[in-house]
């Protein structure tokens, strides 16, 4: 007997399986015959583990417009925007943004989520915030919380402070901004700086790394280099990585070879870096997405980050994870059937590794959760950016909708046509 029975779906792998749920934990996947208390028919729907977003910045979201629109359109009116808001946010409207994302993100089928904290005002109201959404969604989405000094860590008197001060206070993950300090030597220096403090306590370690246009922006360098030197590996990302669009391809095939060895993962975020990257550029007019096939064929871990939903740095979004995919596919140019079924496992299992979930994927054993797609494969998926007809999480239905099956029946169609539509 199991507490819920999600019936005949079509996994990402291809097979058909019923998965059999009891509790929290997915008990058995294959041709399952037993009774359960609730039965999900998902026949001819793809099932997958639940989408993942390894970077986002809930503290800002849902602001869109306040204090007022980001004219320039670039990273630093964003920030520049940004710095006005937080002064002026209270920490229950910053609750009540972020909820109502988090709302948005389990109807997507998002169950896990890493959003970088703005650690910078010495208030902190961010960090309480985001503590206590953590606390609220926790039995249905897991939040990772990154101590993130927006400012830099040198840049203001108590940016270093505040983070070790975040960090004591809750956040899971140590931050950084290397491309911010005031000259490249204090961004090298903050990333020697960061990475110890990462390794003292024990904690992951993410960078908003070189995400910039200047080809001369080496701090992914650097970084790597302190992943080795602590031995961090998987525990470290590098966020956006943009710079290496623009260096010199030389140059790149001696950087990507010490980001292997280092063993850390990286996230490009394409929605944003399509829009904020090249703003300085006329033409040609560079698309500002690092080296994603080129990383991942050195065997380096690459998800894809969402970043930013209606606030400083961007006006559209959905929380949709398929949206970010969909942009990166294309960005990155990754249109062999391969490439795009690859795509669809950067935002499920790929984030998920880079975040370090435990117990994650549609195995016996692993948390319940998972995403019913009105989709027959991950790259249907992709094409379609289909609805979820059921988000399960941590074996609990939390979301669902009803199949969208609305019928053409036009005058006139030839009658092979017709008969596909019936
Ligand atoms: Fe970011």
């Amino acid at each position: 007997m199991f507490d819920l029975l999600v019936k005949g779906g079509t996994l990402p792998d291809g097979t058909v399986a019923d998965i059999g749920i009891r509790g929290d934990r997915i008990a058995a996947v294959g041709k399952l015959e037993a009774e359960a208390a609730r039965v999900i028919d998902a026949t001819g729907d793809l099932v997958s583990p639940p989408f993942v977003d390894p970077h986002f910045h809930m503290d800002a979201t849902l602001s869109y417009g306040l204090p007022r629109v980001n004219a320039s359109g670039t990273l630093l009116e964003g920030i520049a925007l940004w710095g006005e808001l937080r002064e002026i946010a209270t920490v229950e409207e910053m609750v009540e943004r972020a909820l109502r994302y988090c709302d948005w993100a389990v109807s997507m089928g998002l169950l896990a989520i890493r959003t970088h904290v703005d650690t910078t005002p010495d208030h902190l109201r961010g960090v309480e915030a985001m503590l206590e959404v953590k606390r609220r969604v926790a039995p249905y989405l897991d939040l990772q919380l990154v101590a993130f000094p927006q400012d830099g860590l040198y840049r203001t008197k108590t940016g270093r402070q505040n983070l070790l001060r975040a960090l004591d206070m809750g956040c899971d993950v140590v931050g950084g901004i290397p491309h911010f300090e005031r000259t490249m030597e204090e961004g090298a220096e903050s990333l020697r700086d960061l990475a110890r403090i990462a390794a003292e306590r024990g904690l992951m370690w993410d960078v908003h790394c070189d995400e910039t246009d200047d080809p001369m922006s080496r701090h992914v360098e650097t970084m790597a280099r302190e992943v080795t030197r602590h031995g961090l590996g998987g525990r470290a990302a590098g966020s956006h990585l943009t710079s290496m669009h623009s260096m010199d391809n030389y140059y790149v095939s001696k950087l990507l070879p010490l980001i292997a060895e280092s063993g850390m993962t990286a996230i490009p975020n394409p929605l944003i870096n399509i829009t904020l990257q090249g703003r300085h550029d006329s033409y040609p007019k560079r698309r500002g997405l690092t080296r994603v096939k080129e990383m991942q064929a050195l065997g380096i871990p690459v998800g894809w980050g969402q970043d930013c939903v209606l606030d400083p740095w961007y006006s559209l979004g959905t929380a949709d994870m398929l949206d970010v995919a969909f942009m990166g596919l294309h960005v990155a140019q990754m249109t062999h059937p391969l490439e795009m079924a690859r795509c669809f496992t950067m935002v499920t299992e790929t984030n998920a590794q880079i975040m370090g979930l435990p117990d994650y994927g549609l195995h016996p054993g692993c948390l319940a959760s998972l995403v019913v797609l009105d989709a027959g494969t991950p790259v249907e998926a992709l094409r379609l950016r289909p609805d979820r007809l059921a988000v399960v999480s941590k074996g609990r239905l939390v979301a669902s909708r009803q199949r969208n099956d609305a019928r053409m029946r036009l005058a006139g169609r030839p009658e092979t046509l017709r008969r596909r539509l019936n």
